[in-house]
C-alpha cells in the first residue's frame, strides 16, 4: 500500500471483529513503528498489553469496541517540561506509524484518551511522571467509518516574507 493511501484511508475504528491479531506480527509492527523520529534517541515509548482482568477494571464505556487487543502506549518521564513535551510528540509519531503499518495489514486502531485519568494510571501501575498517550483497541474492523472531511490546507498555510 502506498504511504499516501494508508494516511488518507486510515480511520479510527469504533467496533472490531473478534478475530485475533497475531502477536508476532503485532510485535513486528511495534518494532517498525519504533523508527519514529525521536529527539536524542530518547525512544520514549513503552507498551503495556492489557489483559482481561485489568481491562475489566478500566471499565471503558464501549469496551474498546470489543477489540481483541488493548494496549496502553506510555511516554517516559523527563527531567524538563520541554523534554516531556518532546517525548509526547515522539510517542504520537510512534502511534501514527503503528496505526499505518497495522492499517496496511487490514488491522485498525481505536484511540482512547482514558490515559489522562488518574484512575487509569493507578489501575495500570504507571510510573510517576509517565504519560499515557493512548489506550488503543487493536483488531480487524467490523466496520470502517466514512472519512471525516478535513479543512483545505490552503486555509491553514501562511507565507512569511
Ligand atoms: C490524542 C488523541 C486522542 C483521541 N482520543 C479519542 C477518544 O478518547 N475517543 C475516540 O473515540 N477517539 C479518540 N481519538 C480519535 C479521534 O476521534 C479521530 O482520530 C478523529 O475523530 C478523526 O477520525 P479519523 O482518525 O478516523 O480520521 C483520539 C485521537 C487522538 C490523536
Amino acid at each position: 500500500m502506498e504511504v499516501m493511501k494508508a494516511v488518507v484511508e486510515r480511520r479510527n475504528i469504533k467496533q472490531f471483529k473478534p478475530d485475533p491479531v497475531d502477536r508476532d506480527q503485532l510485535m513486528e509492527w511495534l518494532q517498525a513503528a519504533s523508527y519514529a523520529p525521536n529527539h536524542r534517541m530518547a525512544q520514549p515509548w513503552e507498551i503495556v498489553f492489557i489483559g482481561p482482568e485489568t481491562r475489566a477494571k478500566l471499565n471503558h464505556k464501549a469496551n474498546f469496541g470489543d477489540a481483541p487487543v488493548v494496549m496502553a502506549v506510555l511516554s517516559k518521564s523527563a527531567s524538563t517540561a520541554i523534554d516531556r513535551d518532546e517525548n509526547l510528540i515522539a510517542v504520537s509519531c510512534f502511534i501514527q506509524n503503528f496505526s499505518l503499518i497495522a492499517w496496511e495489514a487490514g488491522v485498525g486502531v481505536r484511540w482512547t484518551s482514558i490515559g489522562w485519568k488518574p484512575e487509569t494510571h493507578e489501575i495500570l501501575g504507571v510510573p510517576e511522571g509517565y504519560d499515557v498517550v493512548g489506550v488503543l483497541g487493536v483488531g480487524y474492523p467490523a466496520e470502517v467509518p466514512q472519512p471525516k472531511a478535513r479543512t483545505p490546507m490552503v486555509e491553514k498555510v501562511k507565507y512569511l516574507p
